[in-house]
């Protein structure tokens, strides 16, 4: 079994911080987003893993290189421009040959792993597995009519969708789905979309087989998923504390501080991971946020956000709250009186709060 992750495409929700970098590599609990896919992969047994990648390959690919950190082998596969999950597998075929498949989305994480629905889908062999999730807002993803337990319906995106159950972003195909990829026309959005070769196995009479997940999934989409996920991942940390400390520090609960990280005069209550490099000075860093290396805090309080390499949040009144601040970015004090602070900057910006 072969695995396919999709990397490519264009992250427009989470601008302005896609301008400048994948949204497949913004980090959750400081790890990019896409490694949580590779890993996924790497423990259901799998060890060739293409990945597709458009405008952001070049650092999709100095992120996650050959793939021999997780024990598997990596082939780059270049898609022209984001033509649809669809057309990614269609121009994936000489990689996938006649081999049964695993389609991942780069921008979806699974706390569960994936290896059960990988062993059921080998002993099984349906023409497809797909993975739903009960969701609030179906409208926005692909939704499945099922009856009887059976996929009788996928629809795209529906205006009025007809339950509640979208497609999670894990497919497993037999190599039937390049028929199907192949029978299908562009939709409204312009894309060759999985969820329409899908419905087209259905129509040809092949099994596509439900599976309800049962622990929770997130869709790196937009700003409030990806807080959502990072409090998720962080509540799962082991406490880990390698960095220094000093005596007028407390560190409260699970919190991961990486060697090389410097903690003085401040309160950590987690959960919370500090990267390496990272020098958090007279400051509150609460529960649910991620620092990552090299950034700087002081005399000031953060709270459920995720602060990337470089940046330094110095000397603010209000507590920065539910944000999530790109690369090398300084929020500094001003001479102008604050109230309530809510951030999301893109890498390199830099903010003057007037005090
Ligand atoms: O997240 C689950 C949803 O993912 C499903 O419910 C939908 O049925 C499915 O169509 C998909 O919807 P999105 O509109 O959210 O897909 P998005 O355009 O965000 O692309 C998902 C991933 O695939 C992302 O990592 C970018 C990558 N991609 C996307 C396209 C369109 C490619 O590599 N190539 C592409 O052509």
């Amino acid at each position: 079994m072969k695995g396919l992750i999709l990397s490519g495409g264009k992250g427009t929700r989470l601008r302005p911080l896609t301008y400048t970098s994948a949204k497949q590599l913004v980090p959750v609990a400081n790890k990019p987003v896409l490694f949580y896919g590779i890993e996924a992969m790497a423990e259901a047994g799998i060890r060739e893993v293409g990945i597709v990648v458009g405008d952001t390959a070049p650092e999709i690919q100095a992120a996650a290189g050959d793939g021999s950190r997780w024990g598997l082998r990596v082939t780059y596969i270049p898609q022209d421009a984001p033509r649809g999950l669809a057309h990614a597998v269609l121009i994936s075929e000489g990689f996938l040959g006649d081999e049964p498949f695993v389609m991942y989305l780069g921008d979806n994480l699974l706390n569960k792993g994936i290896g059960p629905f990988v062993r059921q889908f080998e002993a099984e062999h349906p023409a497809a597995q797909i993975l739903l999730a009960r969701v609030p807002d179906p409208q926005m993803f692909g939704v499945a009519e099922l009856q009887d337990g059976r996929v009788v319906r996928l629809v795209e995106k529906p205006r009025e969708p007809k339950s509640d159950y979208a497609l999670v972003g894990v497919y497993m195909f037999s190599p039937e789905i390049f028929t199907s990829v192949r029978r299908i026309r562009p939709s409204w959005r312009s894309e060759l979309e999985i969820t329409d070769a899908i419905q087209d196995l259905i129509d040809r009479g092949l099994e596509v087989r439900p599976h309800v997940v049962d622990g929770w999934w997130k869709d790196m989409g937009k700003l409030e998923d990806l807080l959502e996920a990072n409090r998720l991942i962080l509540d799962t940390l082991q406490r880990r504390v390698e960095g220094e400390v000093d005596e007028e520090s407390r560190i409260e609960g699970k919190v991961v501080i990486e060697r090389g990280a410097v903690i003085e005069r401040s309160v950590i209550r987690g959960p919370v991971i500090i990267g390496a490099g990272a020098r958090i000075t007279q400051a509150y860093i609460g529960p649910f946020t991620s620092i990552m290396g090299d950034v700087k805090v002081r005399d000031a309080e953060i709270e459920h956000s995720i602060v990337l390499e470089g940046s330094e949040i110095c000397g603010l009144a209000s507590r920065v709250e539910d944000s999530l601040i790109g690369k090398n970015v300084r929020i500094h004090r001003m001479p102008v009186k604050p109230s309530a602070y809510r951030f999301m900057l893109g890498d390199n910006s830099e903010v003057g709060i007037r005090w």
